[in-house]
């Protein structure tokens, strides 16, 4: 007999120790003018927790105290960092379940999920402490007798991490562990939707041995008051943000006041291109996993699948029977695989992608609207959806739809489809499969992206780089290339 999962008890036991609060020092602490917001579980629209709500005071205060660790952390010896990050990664291997179980309450993706991203999330940490002990600096032959050229490469500084609802862990271990690698203080502020991932690594980070100060964790619902603070001021010398292209572009104007350095992982637009001589079981595997991660929720997700003539009848039959069978539910329960979308805003884009896709020619092949509402559900569902005959001027190939919807274009030429891809603003993730190792360096190198996936939907990973090109960002993260980032390169002439 399997006995019913009761979610909201889940919840209950989840947060009955919980005591977040802005996070600065090692402390956890109320906000500086006293204010909360809430926090709710997009399964079910449930208060989670009331949260303290950091303003313009604790932006400062966060600053000053990563201001006042930098020199003691950026002269510690790197493998000394490195075992720290180490530990902390290992504390959050061991705590998993629980990490796993915060995110799905706050975040909504199913539990396996959850759990997936927390071993993602530990994997930079790991990855990031390797690099630390790999800073090298250079000796340059010089022109001259009496003279000795060195490059030093020393932390960048104080910096300053905003990071997105979709990955609560990872990506904000993406950006803090290249950064504490490298001997950078830390002032983070994470999604107003998912503050609560972020504050419980700052308990993993006290326990793993972080001297106070190193990383500080504001919980705001306005990001506003924090993004003035940071932008003026002089000791933050780095923002790294990952978001939508439409707030990169205001950061890229605000760095401008003091010159700050900036990285920026923005919004895609993936192509994902499917030949006659695919195999067709793992293209239609891949295009699922890369269409329904997260719910279509993940800044690489397939956003346009273009499937050649040929395989077109063949590959939109077996897409829709698989993806006819996942399931849609409260990601707490074992059979979910796909859980809400995390607001009414994103539900709404979704219907608007839809309906213009349908009033433009493309015909509805499986889903196409919420799921029913009942006591349980907010609204936030969504079925699984197929379209064909897509075609180019339709919303849902120009927009990131960031939902569970999978739009089929056809197509005739690699030279089309190629153009196609290329025909966006986006450049951060593309896929195409094929058998032809002749054709899969012809596309891979024509194709403006930053990240190619070959016969292969997930090829995200600590160890490789991680961006774009165009409007979809600028630097790298992860990968040997990740900490470079955080890295001031001085050059040092030395006469003798
Ligand atoms: C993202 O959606 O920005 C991150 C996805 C990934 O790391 O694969």
């Amino acid at each position: 007999m399997t006995i019913p999962v009761d979610t909201r008890t889940i919840a209950r036991q989840t947060l009955a120790d919980a005591a977040y609060g802005v996070f600065i020092d090692n402390t956890f602490r109320p906000a500086a003018d006293g204010r909360t917001f809430e926090v709710t579980n997009p399964a079910t629209g449930d208060l989670l927790v009331s949260i303290p709500d950091a303003g313009a005071a604790d932006a400062r205060a966060a600053i000053d105290s990563a201001a006042a660790a930098l020199p003691a952390w950026a002269a510690l010896p790197a493998q000394q960092r490195a075992d720290l990050l180490r530990k902390a990664a290992a504390l959050m291997v061991e705590r998993k379940e629980h990490l796993a179980t915060l995110m799905t309450l706050e975040q909504g993706k199913p539990l396996t999920e959850a759990r997936g991203e927390i071993v993602y999330a530990a994997s930079f940490l790991t990855w990031f402490a390797g690099e630390a002990e790999r800073v090298y600096g250079q000796i340059i032959p010089a022109s001259v007798a009496n003279k000795r050229l060195m490059v030093l490469r020393q932390p960048v500084g104080v910096v300053a991490l905003i990071t997105p609802w979709n990955f609560p862990s990872a990506m904000l271990t993406r950006k803090l562990g290249p950064a504490l690698a490298a001997g950078c203080t830390a002032v983070c502020k994470p999604a107003e939707q998912t503050p609560l991932s972020a504050l419980e690594l700052g308990r993993v980070f006290i326990d793993a041995g972080f001297p106070p100060g190193v990383v500080n964790i504001l919980p705001c619902s306005d990001p506003i008051p924090f993004s003035d603070v940071i932008f003026a001021d002089d000791r933050v010398r780095k923002v790294s943000f990952t978001g939508s292209t439409e707030v990169g572009k205001i950061l890229i104007r605000s760095s401008a006041a003091t010159v700050k350095r900036i990285s920026l992982e923005l919004g895609g637009n993936a192509p994902f291109i499917i030949f006659d001589d695919a195999d067709l079981e793992a293209a239609v595997k891949g295009a699922i996993a890369s269409k329904f991660r997260n719910n279509g929720q993940t800044c690489v997700c397939a956003n346009r699948i273009y499937v050649q003539r040929g395989i077109y009848d063949r590959f939109s039959a077996r897409f829709a029977e698989e993806v006819g069978k996942m399931r849609v539910g409260n990601g707490l329960l074992p059979e979910s695989v796909l859980g809400p979308l995390i607001d009414m805003a994103a539900r709404l884009k979704v219907e608007r992608h839809i309906s213009d896709a349908l009033a433009h020619g493309a015909k509805l092949m499986l889903g196409g609207s919420a799921m029913p509402d009942d006591a349980n559900v907010p609204g936030t569902f969504w079925q699984p959806t197929v379209l064909t005959n897509v075609r180019a001027d339709m919303l849902i190939t120009q927009e990131e739809t960031f939902g569970p919807v999978a739009p089929l274009i056809p197509f005739e030429t690699e030279e089309e489809v190629i153009a196609a891809a290329n025909d966006t603003p986006f450049g951060l993730a593309a896929y195409f499969y094929t058998r032809d190792v002749s054709r899969v360096m012809r596309v891979a190198e024509r194709l403006e992206y930053g990240i190619i996936g070959a016969n292969d939907a997930l090829p995200s990973t600590a160890q490789a780089p991680f961006g774009g090109v165009k409007q979809s960002g600028l630097g790298r993260e992860g990968g040997s290339v990740g900490i470079d980032e955080y890295l001031e390169v001085k050059y040092l002439s030395l006469g003798i």
